[in-house]
């Protein structure tokens, strides 16, 4: 089918103007994706019609449409937009699989993360926290400012490069950027990595899913931690309480699988951090065939995409969307949430396969430094702004004050 400006309105959907060749670029430049799509949804409601250049992009952000888009007629709607000359090896990355290729790799690898699965990965996450902890300690005897994206990414790595490639990189000791210095020798994998044992893909599945491990676990996971302490270290009431709950909870043990489940408090805080700074800001789904969505005919071709950001400050469902309030996550206020609300890890069959993975890191990252450190801003610290123009809410850098307790 031959894509026009023209489309959205034969389809009966409102959408800002587009100019030839850029589409609606020029918005998304200016203002990023966090503001124009919340500008857009005041605008036009919860559907509405973008163009990227000259490509259609239907946004949804309607509950009930999002309930048949990831759900109901997920069979229309089952791949994502594969970027035009990525190949090679990240072309078996399931990522971008399509159709029965993507669900064969994805029944492969869900069994890698089981309950079973991640105790065995346990370890290896408390290794690398406990390097974290070092490093840091090692660090703010010199200077009390850290940047603490460096300190998270290095964990982060090394939790990939143990847990994914069975390699021991400690990043956190290297003094450049550990996902500069490592990326190369990740490429090295070991077979006998604990999650390359659980899976059984050929030689090219392997290596393109274990490159996505590290693409999909990296930014999301090491960005998701330094937005969260960036909140806290202006929160010393929180912070304070997060600390006394590590306390009451672990004193002097370890954490380990069964006891971090028993942190209520630092899973409320997880939650908000990622309603607040939801490392993926849009997501994204094509059409396969002609479908209809609500009372919409949409195309076969279309590509969907579903304004994550925008939905997690909608203050039509929080009240002071802005305001960092753990206690929206409580079990007596969650029954108020629409099913679509808050969605950091996407939804339905094609959702975060790395989810309890990515939450555990969370979690395992700040036990280790929250009971060694109290974090603040300093003059060095940002406002964690202008940092959407890849699509990938990723701050560079996060300076923060960090003093033993
Ligand atoms: C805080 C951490 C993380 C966040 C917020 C996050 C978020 C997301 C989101 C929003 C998607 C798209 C879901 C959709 O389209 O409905 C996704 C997909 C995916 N993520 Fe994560 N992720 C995180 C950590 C991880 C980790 C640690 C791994 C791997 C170990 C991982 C592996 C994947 C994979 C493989 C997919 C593609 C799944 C598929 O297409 O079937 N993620 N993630």
């Amino acid at each position: 089918m031959t894509w026009n400006f023209r489309t959205f309105k034969r389809m009966g959907i409102p959408g800002p103007t587009p100019i030839p060749i850029m589409g609606n670029f020029i918005t998304l430049e200016k203002m990023g994706i966090r503001k124009a799509d919340m500008m857009w949804i005041e605008k036009y409601g919860r559907i509405y019609g973008t163009f990227d250049g000259r490509q259609p992009n239907l946004l949804v952000a309607d509950q009930e449409l999002l309930k048949e888009l990831f759900v109901k007629k997920f069979h229309f709607f089952p791949d994502r937009q594969v970027i035009n000359g990525v190949n090679g090896d990240m072309e078996e990355a399931i990522l971008n699989l399509k159709g029965e290729h993507w669900k064969n790799v994805r029944s492969l690898m869900t069994p890698t993360f089981t309950s079973g699965k991640l105790k065995k990965m346990f370890p290896l996450i408390n290794k690398a926290g406990n390097a974290l902890m070092e490093e840091m300690s090692q660090r703010i005897k010199s200077d009390s400012q850290l940047d603490m994206k460096r300190y998270f990414g290095g964990f982060t790595m090394d939790v990939i490069a143990s847990t994914a490639f069975g390699i021991d990189v400690s990043s956190n000791k290297n003094p450049d950027d550990p996902f500069v210095k490592n990326a190369a020798e990740l490429v090295n994998i070991s077979l006998s990595s604990p999650i390359i044992l659980m899976m059984r893909l050929t030689f090219k599945e392997i290596l393109g899913n274990c490159m996505i491990f590290f693409f999909a676990g990296y930014e999301t996971t090491a960005s998701s931690l330094s937005l969260m302490t960036y909140e806290v270290a202006r929160r010393p009431e929180i912070q304070e309480r997060l600390y006394q709950e590590v306390e009451d909870v672990l004193g002097d043990e370890e954490p380990d699988f069964d006891n971090i489940g028993k942190l209520t408090y630092l899973d409320l805080c997880v939650n908000e951090a990622l309603r607040m700074y939801p490392p993926v800001l849009r997501l994204d789904r094509v059409c396969v065939e002609d479908a209809e969505l609500g009372s919409y005919k949409v195309p076969r071709g279309t590509f969907v995409s579903v304004p994550v950001y925008a939905i997690h400050h909608d203050p039509s469902l929080w009240e002071n969307p802005e305001e960092f309030i753990p206690e929206r996550f409580l079990p007596e206020n969650k029954k108020g949430h629409a099913q679509f609300q808050f969605i950091p890890f996407g939804s339905g069959p094609r959702n975060c396969i790395g989810m309890r993975l990515g939450l555990l890191e969370i979690k395992m990252a700040f036990v280790h430094v929250i009971r060694k450190f109290k974090f603040s801003h300093s003059e060095k610290t940002k406002i964690p702004d202008n940092i959407d123009s890849s699509g990938l809410m990723s701050p560079k850098e996060m300076w923060l004050n960090v003093q033993h307790r």
